[in-house]
């Protein structure tokens, strides 16, 4: 018979992806999330579906009635800047929600959850680059802290309970379907503006780092640890640093804007460069990044330019 995987936050950007990988590989998919189906974003997601609050919703009975061997857990509030003005809130689903999760699953012998972790800002500032899973863990926002915490209720009831984890820490993830209005994804928000929606603004110099993984490679990722990486943490990335600036420019190219590079002021609390080694997923996961920056931008270029109705003539 088919493993059955039950995806929280199947209707976000990287949910609805790790629902489609499963379900191309095989496995039989439940989605989750809170968004019911009327106001879904991403409806075209293979894989059947169900409406719950990980907060406070019947986690374990969808769970009971599943009875899902594996878990990929992706519901999360998923903003830095969103976790800084409502730190409780962002605690109450990013650890109590993931802890009630866990809960329900090891009671009814889920074998292993696979978790969506921030390698992007639970390393804290960087002390070296790239940053290696032995780097020291030192989360300086409160999405930091909330994602990190999570990991150290994965050991713990792997310990004491034998229920397996593998926890993804993912870099900037990118591609076809981030939502282009949301505080972060730089590449949505600045191919969605390019190709229409007004001028692109840079915060501060853009000369900062960072590491940008495609959405497709990370949904493998999802499907590789199903089987593999049991009970490790493991850096999801490209290992390769890219600058706003370079971004600016390369969707420049792929969208023909014309406009002037526009500089804002920097943005509080924006970590210096950061970039993954993503060595040790080789290793555990026999997974590596397939897809191209160039290849990676040219997809969510053509993705958004699809869903652009009228582009403003520049
Ligand atoms: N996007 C990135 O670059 C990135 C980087 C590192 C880690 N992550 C992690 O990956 C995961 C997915 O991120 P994303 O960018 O796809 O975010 P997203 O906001 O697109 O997806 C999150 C999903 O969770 C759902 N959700 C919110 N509250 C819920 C609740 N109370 N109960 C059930 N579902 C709820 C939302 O409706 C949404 O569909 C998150 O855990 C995030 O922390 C993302």
């Amino acid at each position: 018979m088919a493993e059955r995987v039950l995806v929280t936050g199947a209707d976000g950007f990287i949910g609805s992806w790790v629902v489609d990988a499963f379900a191309t590989a095989g496995y039989s998919v439940l989605g989750l999330d809170i968004r019911s189906p009327a106001d879904r974003r991403n409806p075209r997601s293979d894989g059947e579906y169900v409406v719950c609050d990980l907060r406070d919703g019947d986690i374990e009975g969808v769970i009971q009635r599943f009875r899902p061997n594996l878990i990929s857990h992706h519901a999360a509030q998923a903003s830095v800047p969103g976790s800084v003005k409502n730190p409780v809130g962002d605690a109450m689903l990013n650890i109590v929600g993931s802890l009630r999760l866990m809960d329900a699953a090891r009671r009814h012998g889920v074998r292993k959850i696979i978790y969506a972790a921030s390698g992007g800002s639970t390393y804290g500032v960087p002390r070296y680059l790239p940053i290696d899973e032995a780097h020291p863990l030192d989360p300086v926002s409160p999405y930091a802290v909330s994602k990190h915490t999570v990991e150290h209720y994965l050991r713990a009831y792997q310990f004491l309970y034998g229920m397996a984890f593998t926890s993804l820490r993912y870099a900037n993830v990118y591609g076809p379907r981030q939502d282009p209005h949301g505080e972060a994804g730089v590449i949505a928000i600045f191919s969605r503006r390019m190709l229409g929606e007004g001028d692109p603004i840079i915060n501060g110099d853009g000369l900062d780092d960072r590491d940008y993984v495609f959405v497709g490679d990370v949904a493998e990722a999802n499907v590789a640890a199903a089987t593999r990486g049991d009970n490790e943490c493991v850096n999801i990335g490209s290992g390769v640093g890219t600058n706003v600036v370079a971004i600016f420019e390369r969707l420049r190219v792929l969208t023909g804007y014309r406009g002037a590079r526009i500089h804002g002021p920097p943005r509080a609390g924006d970590v210096p460069s950061v970039r993954l080694d993503p060595a040790r997923a080789a290793e555990v996961l026999a997974w590596s990044p397939r897809t191209t920056f160039e290849e990676g931008t040219e997809r969510t270029v053509a993705w958004f330019r699809d869903r652009v109705r009228a582009p403003i003539p520049r």
